[in-house]
Order: C-alpha cells, then sequence, then structure tokens
C-alpha cells in the first residue's frame, strides 16, 4: 500500500496544495546539505498550519528545527506580531534552516535556538515570556516526556500540544519494546492519559513518510 500512500499524498501536493517556491527550496537546499528527509510532508506541513491559523496562534514553540521547513509552514500562519521559536541542537542544521526562513522572509518571525533543548528550555521558561499558543514536538524520541513537561509548564488553558512520530509504524503497542524512541513515547502517551490539565488523541497518519502519527493534547486546566 505504500506507493499508494505516496500517490495520494502527491496528488494532493499537485491538486490542492498551494505552490510555495520558498518551501520547495528549503528541501531541495537541505537535501543538497546532506540534511537527512525526516522533515514533515507537505500534507501534513498544510495540518499544521491549519492548526496554528483555526486557534490564531500567535506564539509558537518548535523542539527540533532540521532545515526549518515545518518552521516555514508554521511561522506563515503567524500575525506580524508573531513569533515562533524553534529548538535546534546541530548547528549545521540550524544555519540551513536560518537561510531557508532567510529566504522565505520570515527571518523577523523566526528565532532558531542553537543547543540541547533540555538545556534550552529552561532558560526559556526562565525569561518570562507569554505562554505559547501552540507546541510542535519533533526532536529526539526519547526525551518526548520531558519536553511535554515542559510545554505544559510554558502553556495556558487552551494550548495545543502536537508531537510527531508516535506510532511509529505501530510499534508504539508494544509494551515491551526496548526501543528507546518507543519506550520515549509510551513514556509520553502514559503523562497525556494520567495528566487531569491535558486532554488527548492519537491519530495515525500514512503517506509519502510510511506509517506514522501525530499525537494532540490540549490544555483544557489551568497549567
Ligand atoms: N521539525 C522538522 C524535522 C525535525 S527532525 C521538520 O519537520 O521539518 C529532528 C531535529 O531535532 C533534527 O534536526 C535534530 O538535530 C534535532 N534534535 C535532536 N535531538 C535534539 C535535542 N536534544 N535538542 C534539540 N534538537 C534536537
Ligand atoms: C525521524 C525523525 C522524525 O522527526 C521523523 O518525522 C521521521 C524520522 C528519524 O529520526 O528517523
Ligand atoms: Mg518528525
Amino acid at each position: 500500500m505504500r506507493e499508494r500512500w505516496t500517490a495520494v499524498d502527491r496528488y494532493v501536493e499537485e491538486d490542492l496544495l498551494i505552490p510555495d517556491l520558498a518551501l520547495d527550496a528549503a528541501l531541495a537546499d537541505s537535501a543538497a546539505a546532506g540534511l537527512p528527509a525526516i522533515n514533515v510532508s507537505p500534507s501534513q506541513g498544510r495540518f499544521l498550519q491549519i492548526l496554528a491559523q483555526a486557534m490564531g496562534a500567535r506564539y509558537i514553540l518548535e523542539i527540533g528545527t532540521l532545515g526549518g521547513y515545518s518552521t516555514i509552514w508554521l511561522a506563515r500562519a503567524l500575525p506580524k506580531s508573531g513569533r515562533i521559536i524553534s529548538l535546534e541542537l546541530d548547528p549545521k542544521h540550524a544555519a540551513v534552516a536560518g537561510a531557508n526562513i532567510a529566504r522565505a522572509g520570515l527571518t523577523e518571525l523566526v528565532d532558531v535556538r542553537l543547543g540541547k533543548a533540555l538545556e534550552t528550555l529552561p532558560k526559556l521558561a526562565a525569561e518570562g515570556r507569554p505562554p505559547f499558543d501552540l507546541f510542535f514536538i519533533d526532536a529526539d524520541k526519547e526525551h518526548i516526556p520531558d519536553y511535554f513537561t515542559w510545554a505544559l509548564k510554558m502553556s495556558r488553558r487552551g494550548s495545543l500540544i502536537v508531537v510527531d512520530n508516535v506510532v511509529r509504524k505501530g510499534e508504539v503497542i508494544e509494551s515491551q519494546s526496548e526501543d528507546p524512541n518507543v519506550r520515549g513515547v509510551r513514556r509520553f502517551i502514559e503523562m497525556m492519559a494520567s495528566e487531569p490539565r491535558v486532554g488527548g488523541t492519537v491519530i495515525q497518519t500514512v503517506g509519502v513518510k510510511g506509517y506514522d502519527g501525530f499525537a494532540l493534547a490540549l490544555v483544557s486546566g489551568a497549567a
């Protein structure tokens, strides 16, 4: 079925999504620079953008920038007074992202912060900024539980926390898995289930990236 999933994604890209040269160039330059092609797909980028637009997001926090592809989709949803902060460990990734974001004309809306997210997050939380409306957690999977905890700290009632790659070809159901990524995801899902301030779900996805899924957690109680 994978060929079908890919063909449908291509159909959606070609017949539905509005062409954006800066997004295409971001992917081309990321590939040319040797970055792994693990960015969200175009239809997923548009999905994230629609979530941001639907909630009128002004402040977005992304964890895992890579070449800035998802960053650009999300930044395009922001008003002029908005801001997306994106955390990235690898200086090469951050440099490619910076160039891609500049070409998209989004430099003023985007703040890429270099370093281990677990080190950057406490600093960010200490800055006393307004809560983030939307979070996109898409970095190393074993630390998703920590990233979720930090996101909750920097959220408000109504904030949305989106986490990528939580289905992992279905491996998420393997309770005995020793894969640190699966364990990270499962621990996060347990936290989401037992956290009274959030209500969440998991949406499975297929497409050019194969079989995976997003978790959506809505902060419904005072954080
Ligand atoms: N969100 C991007 C894809 C991110 S890929 C998109 O869809 O376009 C995951 C990124 O997380 C990689 O660039 C990787 O270098 C970064 N990363 C991995 N571990 C990290 C950490 N501990 N802190 C910050 N970034 C990290
Ligand atoms: C990988 C990471 C991602 O964020 C993703 O969406 C797909 C794959 C990875 O590390 O292999
Ligand atoms: Mg991902």
